[in-house]
């Protein structure tokens, strides 16, 4: 006989906590009618039970001890969202040893710990679902997995991280410097009081270490993505972007190179303001993903939030809820299967550019171009400010170029007399 209620046991009621509990009030209706069952909520597992929540909950729900969340054979369905590794990795898989599918948003426990879970859930034919761990709200786990699987994955470009993003558009916008917009996210709640995860890049990075191994069928390691943060953005780069036509953002990008090698990368980079990501402002995420089959596709909306989180979590419940009812559990589990170089990023081909400041005399350009020349990098424009009698300043673009070249002219040239600072260097992605 078919089950007539499906019980959830969640971990954490914090931020994505609260919010899937409120999507799955104020929807319940509805959300049993698709799943043909009714949704209760059985345990409730916190750091505190007596701190105070966004959402009201009955206080005999909460408990501070997980395992009463884990071990309650009642449970049919456990809700990791309390981030991190440990303990919420020993706490999925004592979860997958009891016998219980697994909803996370844990996008630094996938990434690090992916493999190892997967492979407890495999073995088992239990679903272990994410889809809350990249884009927030924005559905790209399942639509790679499902909608997506026929394609050849050839690159996945995106912006992942709202709280960078909302920097780098207020920096564009309203000429702001980096320290000052910082400070101005973090008091509209979007970026933590510890704002290094997301500044220095590293939550993009879990993030493309996951998309990377969903579209290539191979394990990206998080140790593979080279990681970029946006810190040493300043005014001065945002004014000569806007000047020359791009936008500044934080891309996470993983691309296809060979049948066996591939690239991931999340850096910042300047994209032609005619690129699709070039116009995502705020705290918005979007993900350009290309296949062979149906070229680009393009996923736009709120990559974090309590609500568009919990969105993205319930979806997860419904589906996992649904596997459950028909015993078809552990249908899509881990496509990692094939085994692809991650190529490094000294052999990673874009253009760049290059600001510096130098002396104003004659022949700088001539000893500046020289050295790109004698690396075999091409220039693709060159504009000079003056900025004093004695001083101007420079910005290079040039052609494509390997990373590991430019990284050895600008070497050469910060050692060029007539250059006083070679101020920034940032790739430009067409
Ligand atoms: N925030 C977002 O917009 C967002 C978006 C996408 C994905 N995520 C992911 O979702 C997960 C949760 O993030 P969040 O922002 O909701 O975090 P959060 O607001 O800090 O909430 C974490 C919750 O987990 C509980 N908790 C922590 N350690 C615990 C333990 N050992 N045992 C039991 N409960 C424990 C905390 O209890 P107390 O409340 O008692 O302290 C809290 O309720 C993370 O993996 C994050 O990366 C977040």
């Amino acid at each position: 006989m078919r089950k007539e209620v499906i019980q959830l046991g969640i971990l954490g009621l914090g931020v994505v906590g609260s919010g899937t509990v409120e999507v799955l009030r104020r929807n319940r209706e509805s959300i049993e009618r698709k799943i043909g069952a009714r949704l209760e909520i059985r345990r409730i597992a916190v750091r505190d039970v007596n701190k105070p929540r966004r959402v009201a909950v009955d206080h005999s729900l909460l408990t501070n001890n997980a395992y009463d969340v884990l071990d309650d054979p009642q449970v049919d369905i456990v809700v990791e969202l309390i981030g991190g590794v440990h303990p919420a990795k020993e706490y999925v898989l004592r979860a997958l040893e009891n016998g219980k599918p697994v909803v996370s948003a844990n996008k630094e426990l996938l990434a690090k710990e992916g493999a190892d879970i997967m492979m407890a859930a495999g073995r088992r034919h239990l679903d272990f679902a994410f889809e809350g761990s990249v884009g927030g709200g924005i559905p790209i786990i399942q639509p790679m997995k499902n909608a997506l699987a026929g394609n050849r994955i050839e690159r996945v470009m995106g912006i992942v991280n709202g709280t960078t993003n909302y920097i780098l558009t207020k920096m564009a916008e309203d000429g702001t410097d980096f320290e000052q917009a910082l400070k101005e996210a973090q008091a509209q709640g979007y970026a933590e009081a510890d704002p290094g995860a997301d500044v220095n890049g590293h939550d993009a990075q879990y993030k493309i270490a996951i998309l990377a191994s969903i579209a290539f069928t191979a394990r990206v390691r998080v140790d593979d993505v080279y990681c970029e943060g946006i810190t040493k953005i300043t005014r001065a780069d945002m004014e000569w972007a806007k000047q020359l036509g791009y936008a500044v953002k934080l891309v996470a990008i993983a691309q296809e190179v060979s049948a066996k090698a591939v690239q991931v990368r999340v850096h910042p980079a300047l994209l032609p303001l005619s690129h699709p990501l070039a116009s995502v402002r705020d705290v918005y995420n979007a993900i350009l993903v290309r296949g062979d089959a149906v070229g680009d596709v393009m996923f736009y909306g709120r990559g974090a939030g309590s609500l568009p989180t919990g969105s993205a979590v319930v979806g997860d419940i419904i589906d996992v809820s649904r596997n459950l009812l028909f015993g078809s559990g552990g249908r899509v589990g881990c496509t990692c299967f094939d085994q692809r170089y991650v190529v490094p990023m000294e052999q990673v081909e874009t253009s760049y550019y290059v600001r510096m400041r130098v002396q104003d005399r004659p022949n700088v350009l001539a000893q500046v171009a020289g050295v790109f020349g004698v690396h075999n990098i091409s220039i693709s424009s060159v504009v000079q400010r003056q900025t004093s009698p004695q001083e101007a300043e420079i910005v290079w673009i040039t052609h494509r170029a390997p990373e590991g070249a430019v990284r050895h002219a600008i070497a050469e040239i910060q050692r060029l007399p007539v250059v006083m600072e070679v101020c920034n260097t940032l790739r430009v992605e067409a």
